[in-house]
């Protein structure tokens, strides 16, 4: 009862920021429709994804969960145990676990290692457990670990239906990874562990005055951005997703307290794809998540241009450049 799986980590387009906690605040579901580009990265030690090894047995005599050499405890463990426990239940037995995981990229430096994270440990301990199930279903067991990981188990472009129970907020792909030609290049401002939880914003998105009109109008944004995909639209696609991540930090600076993911060069980045955009005429547009790092949206005709252009920043400590990435995938190499 032992299996591996490689997932990788996405970049939101439309954001998901806030819960629905009517049916229960562990579900993880969402205020609103949400999309991201699932992506691979082209740096010498960093694909962007995590490797993870999960085996079950009824020798073991507790649970042991080990990620980049440190033994996880505390809220790391709960989350785990989320997935754990709810794939256990469909399967019937109680066995525990040992779970040795590597992200080839920083922790929780809003770069979504936990989607990879917790897409990695679904699709490895779904298998290891035998249980067959279809990716959407896969989605819903990632995302009881972190919201955001119900979108890495599918690759290229994927809508997350925010659902009103379990079953209902599955995440699909809306086309894959060959479909829609976008890199991404993140520009990277800092790599360390950010200073609030994605938890912590969850909760305090509903502080902010703008947060009701941020949900309806990312519900809108969510069906438009899917269609600029499907129609190859760059252009409408990249207006989108960088008004949509204007709203979710309008939200996060609102709320109460007030949480400021950017740091002065973040703004220099956003001032700098604005100024390539007007100046230069160049499609290129920035997103970017719970962090201050930024991701720079254009078509692969511009990418070595943008790229050059952003690691001129004084202070940009370096640039990846992402593709859209295949869907996460179990792999016969094992840790362990
Ligand atoms: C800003 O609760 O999925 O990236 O568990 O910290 O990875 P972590 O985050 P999660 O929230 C993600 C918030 C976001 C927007 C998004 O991915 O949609």
């Amino acid at each position: 009862m032992k299996s591996s799986a490689i997932a990788h980590s996405n970049i939101a387009l439309i954001k998901y920021w806030g819960n629905w906690n009517k049916v229960s605040p562990e579900l993880n579901i969402p205020l609103n429709d949400s999309v991201s580009m699932t992506k691979y990265g082209f740096s010498q030690n960093t694909h962007l994804q995590t490797h993870t090894t999960i085996e079950f047995s009824e020798d073991f005599k507790e649970n042991k969960a080990i990620l980049n050499d440190n033994l996880l405890k505390g809220r790391d463990m709960e989350r785990i145990l989320k997935i754990i426990n709810a794939l256990k239940k469909l399967k019937k037995i109680d066995y525990k676990f040992k779970m040795i995981s590597f992200n080839d990229f920083p922790t929780q430096a809003g770069l979504a290692s936990s989607a990879a994270g917790f897409a990695a440990l679904t699709i490895a301990a779904a298998k290891a457990l035998n249980l067959d199930l279809s990716q959407e279903e896969l989605s819903t067991f990632a995302r009881l670990g972190s919201g955001s990981a119900a979108r890495s188990i599918h690759g290229g472009f994927v809508y997350w239906y925010r659902g009103t129970s379990h079953e209902t907020s599955y995440a699909e792909q809306i086309c894959g990874p060959n479909n829609f030609d976008v890199n991404a290049i993140i520009a990277i401002i800092d790599e360390g562990k950010k200073d609030v939880s994605s938890d912590l914003g969850h909760e305090l998105a509903n502080t902010s005055i703008f947060n009701t009109l941020r949900v309806k109008k990312s519900h809108e944004q969510a069906d438009e951005i899917k269609a600029a995909i499907l129609d190859d639209d760059f252009n409408k696609f990249g207006t989108i997703a960088e008004n949509n991540c204007m709203f979710m930090h309008s939200v996060m600076m609102t709320s109460e307290p007030a949480l400021f993911y950017w740091s002065p060069l973040t703004l220099r980045v956003i001032k700098k794809v604005l100024n390539i955009r007007k100046a230069e005429n160049l499609d290129c547009f920035f997103t970017i998540d719970a962090g201050p790092n930024v991701h720079c949206l254009c078509r692969p005709e511009n990418t070595e241009y943008i790229q050059n252009m952003l690691a001129k920043i004084e202070g940009i400590e370096k640039t990846i450049l992402v593709k859209p990435a295949n869907d996460s995938y179990t792999t016969n190499e094992h840790l362990f």
